[in-house]
C-alpha cells in the first residue's frame, strides 16, 4: 500500500507518520512517499521519520522526491497537506486583512479568501495529475480552506477526493466528555455545516439526545471550550454548539480587535518558530526528532494560551480529546482500505444532504465510509440563520471557484465584497490590491 503525503516537508508530517507506526494491522501502509517543493525541507522531515521508525518492525519505508508525477504514480493514497506561499504567506493573509480593519484568519474571511485564490489552481493542477496517473488512489485532503479546496479537487476528481479537519471531531469529544459518556466514539455527533463552519445540534448516546442535558446546565457549559467560548446564554438560544470558528463571526468585531492589538498573528508566531526548527536542521548533527518534538511542544503549549490566534489560539485543551488529524486521516484510510465501515465527519460533496445547496457542494457532515468511499448521512435541515451563512459563505467559495478558473479581479473583489466579515466593497477592492501587491501566486489575477 503506496501512500504520498504531498506538503511532505510540512512540520506535521511526523504525526502522521507516527500514526501509521501505530498501525499494525493487515493492509497497512507499507510505503510513503514525501513530496515537497523545498528539498531541505524535506530532507529535515525526513530525517525525523527515520529516527522515529528507527525501532519499529516493518515500520513503513520512506523515500522522498520534488518529482510530483513520479511522487503520484502508483500512489493507492494521497494525503494532500500543502502551503501555499508558506507560513509566511499566512502572516500575510493576516496582515494585509487586520490593516484595512477586517478579520485576517488562516481560513475564515478575507484571509481565508486570500489563501484560497492562491491555493485553487495549485491544486486543482495536483486534482488533474492526479486523474491521470494515480485514477484509482484516493485523495485525502487537508489542505486548507479544506472546503473550498476539496470543492476544487473534486471537479477533477468526483468523489475520490475526500476533505478532512480535526475540529467537528474534538468539538464532539469535547461535548462527550463534558457529558460523562463513558466512550466518546460510541456517541453520534449530529453536525452539519461547511468546514470551519458548522454546529453540533445534538449527541446521540444509545439513540438518546444527551445534548438538551449540557444547554440547560451553566455549569457543564462552563467546563469546556466552546462554553466558555461562547457563552452559556448565546448557547442557549442557538440551541447548539457551533465549531469554534463561529467565534469570528458571532464576536467578529471583538476577535478583530483582539488580533489588531497583538504583538504577532498566529502565522508569523509559527512562522518564525518553525523557522527556528529547519534551521537547527541544518546542522549534520542535530538530533532530528528531539528537535522536531521540542518544537511541537512549544507550539502546543499555545493551544492553551488565552489567545490563540495572537500568540498563539484559544483555550483549545491539547490532549487527545482535540481529535488530532492524522488520527481522522488513518481511520478515513483504514475504513475505504478494510471496507471497515465507521462513521466520519468529512468534506464531501452535498449529494441532496443539504436541500439548499446544490448537488456538487462540499458540505461538512457526518458520513458512513467503506470500501466505495465516504457517504453523507441524512440530517436535518439547518434553521435559518445557519442556513443564510452557509449560503453566503458557499457563494463566496463559488466566486473563489470562478476567478481561479479565469483569473479575473473583478471576480475576486466580488469574493471579497459578498463575504460576510467583509464591510465594505471599496474594502473589498483595497483588500485584492494589498494581496496582489504581496502574493506572487496572486499574480494571475488580471
Ligand atoms: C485546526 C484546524 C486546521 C487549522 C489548524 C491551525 O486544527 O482544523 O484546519 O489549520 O487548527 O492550527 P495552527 O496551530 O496552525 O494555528
Ligand atoms: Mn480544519
Amino acid at each position: 500500500m503506496k501512500l504520498t503525503i504531498l506538503g511532505g516537508g510540512g512540520f506535521r508530517v511526523p504525526l502522521v507518520y507516527g500514526a501509521l507506526l501505530g498501525d499494525r494491522a493487515e493492509g497497512r501502509v507499507t510505503r510513503v512517499v514525501l513530496h515537497d517543493l523545498d528539498a531541505g525541507r524535506l530532507s529535515a522531515v525526513g530525517r525525523v521519520l527515520a529516527e522515529q521508525g528507527a525501532d519499529v518492525p516493518d515500520a513503513p519505508e520512506v523515500t522522498a522526491t520534488t518529482d510530483l508525477d513520479e511522487a503520484l504514480r502508483g500512489a493507492d493514497f494521497v494525503f494532500s497537506a500543502i502551503r501555499v506561499g508558506g507560513l509566511e504567506g499566512r502572516a500575510d493573509d493576516e496582515r494585509v486583512a487586520l490593516a484595512e480593519g477586517v478579520l485576517g484568519q488562516e481560513t475564515v474571511g478575507a484571509g481565508g479568501i486570500a489563501y484560497g485564490l492562491r491555493t485553487v489552481p495549485v491544486a486543482v493542477d495536483i486534482a488533474r495529475r492526479v486523474a491521470r496517473l494515480a485514477p484509482d488512489a484516493w485523495v485525502i485532503n487537508f489542505t486548507n480552506p479544506a472546503g473550498l479546496v476539496t470543492e476544487a479537487m473534486s471537479r477533477h476528481l468526483g468523489d475520490r477526493v475526500i476533505g478532512i479537519c480535526d475540529s467537528p471531531v474534538g468539538l464532539g469529544r469535547r461535548i462527550a466528555r463534558v457529558l460523562g459518556v463513558a466512550d466518546p466514539r460510541e456517541a453520534f455527533v449530529d453536525y452539519v455545516g461547511l468546514n470551519h463552519l458548522g454546529w453540533v445540534r445534538g449527541l446521540r448516546v444509545a439513540g438518546r439526545d444527551e445534548l438538551p442535558r449540557l444547554l440547560a446546565d451553566p455549569g457543564l457549559l462552563g467546563s469546556f471550550e466552546e462554553g466558555r467560548l461562547f457563552g452559556a446564554d448565546w448557547l442557549r438560544s442557538l440551541g447548539a454548539v457551533p465549531n469554534e470558528y463561529l467565534h469570528y463571526y458571532y464576536f467578529s468585531r471583538e476577535t478583530v480587535r483582539a488580533y489588531r492589538e497583538a504583538e504577532k498573528t498566529r502565522g508569523a508566531f509559527l512562522r518564525d518558530q518553525q523557522a527556528r526548527f529547519y534551521e537547527e536542521m541544518k546542522r549534520p548533527d542535530a538530533a532530528a526528532l528531539e528537535t522536531w518534538d521540542r518544537t511541537r511542544a512549544e507550539r502546543e503549549a499555545t493551544y492553551m494560551s488565552e489567545n490563540r490566534e495572537t500568540a498563539g489560539a484559544g483555550e483549545r485543551e491539547a490532549d487527545d480529546l482535540s481529535g488530532g488529524y492524522e488520527k481522522v486521516a488513518l481511520a478515513l484510510m483504514r475504513a475505504i482500505a478494510r471496507d471497515e465501515r465507521a462513521t466520519l465527519i468529512l468534506d464531501v460533496r452535498n449529494r441532496g444532504t443539504l436541500s439548499v445547496l446544490d448537488s456538487e457542494a462540499v458540505i461538512e457532515v457526518p458520513c458512513l465510509v467503506d470500501a466505495n468511499g465516504a457517504h453523507p448521512i441524512a440530517v436535518d435541515p439547518l434553521p435559518g440563520h445557519a442556513t443564510g451563512l452557509v449560503c453566503s459563505v458557499k457563494a463566496v467559495e463559488r466566486e473563489v471557484l470562478s476567478a481561479a478558473e479565469s483569473g479575473s479581479r473583478a471576480t475576486a473583489v466580488k469574493a471579497f465584497a459578498l463575504h460576510p466579515l467583509v464591510d465594505s466593497v471599496n474594502v473589498a477592492r483595497r483588500l485584492v490590491d494589498g494581496y496582489t501587491a504581496v502574493h506572487p501566486g496572486l499574480g494571475y489575477l488580471r
